[in-house]
């Protein structure tokens, strides 16, 4: 079930993490180093997070239309991945971190899968933020694999027509999740990108044309401001 959430509380934020490319490019850095400095940005705003009364922080990390990137950039992606769980795990088990998937890592490496597994199963209780990485996710994938799910429970016999909203939602990734309040997206480009497609039907947007790697508090509250200024209508008066 999606629950809807007070509309100037901001309990579940969403963040479109882009520009890591071209901050390294502007520096005269390989697009690899961007991302490391990019893992370095998730980590200060995981932080900040509790501080700022947000429950739920989802993050954009891998795209299913990321693959079309050269072999390099896929491998560095996906060994930074790795790293991040060994390094940060501990601690984000330690300060209530909840770790949780968005996307389908059946075509990730079977070491990497074996880590994100036990990542979620050992943080699975935590309470204090749960932190949904986006990994091999994509919008559309996930509405198509929830339409499969449905079309399904049709052919067992479930009747089509007593199906609401909230049926698809719960076919979704982000079931149990509350929709996301404000969705970010740093890197300069006004686009979706094929992120939460279904979720995001009354999420306040805010874009900046900050790369993500230079992405920090400062932004972050600046960000956290505007949303408070925000009126939501949810197409009431
Ligand atoms: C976002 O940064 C991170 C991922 C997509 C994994 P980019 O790599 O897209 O950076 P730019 O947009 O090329 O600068
Ligand atoms: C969106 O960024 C995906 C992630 C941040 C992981 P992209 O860089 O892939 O998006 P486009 O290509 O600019 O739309
Ligand atoms: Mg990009």
């Amino acid at each position: 079930m999606m629950k809807k959430t007070a509309s100037k509380k901001l309990t579940h934020l969403a963040i479109i993490m882009d520009g890591n490319g071209r901050w390294a490019q502007k520096r005269g850095l390989p697009r690899a180093m961007g991302h490391r400095a990019g893992v370095e940005a998730l980590r200060r705003i995981v932080e900040l997070c509790p501080g700022n009364q947000i429950e739920y922080l989802t993050v954009y990390a891998f795209s299913t239309e990321n693959w079309k990137r050269p072999q390099t950039e896929v491998q560095a992606l996906m060994a930074l991945l790795n790293e991040f769980i060994d390094k940060e795990l501990t601690l984000l088990h330690q300060n209530g971190v909840c770790i949780r998937v968005l996307g389908d890592i059946e075509p990730l490496a079977p070491s990497l899968r074996k880590k994100i597994d036990h990542a979620m199963a050992i943080t699975a209780q935590n309470k204090k933020l749960v932190l949904s990485l986006a990994l091999n996710y994509g919008g559309r994938r996930e509405l198509l694999q929830a339409a499969k799910a449905l079309a399904y429970r049709a052919l067992k016999g479930e009747n089509p027509e007593n199906w609401q909203e909230d049926d698809l939602a719960a076919e979704l990734f982000t079931k149990g999740m509350p929709e996301p309040d404000l969705l970010i997206r740093t890197g300069g480009d006004l686009r979706v990108s094929n992120f939460l497609l279904w979720q995001i039907a009354y999420t306040e947007l805010w874009c900046t044309d900050i790369f993500w790697p230079d992405f920090g508090e400062e932004e972050l509250m600046a960000a956290l401001a505007a949303f408070k200024g925000r009126q939501r209508r949810f197409g009431g008066v």
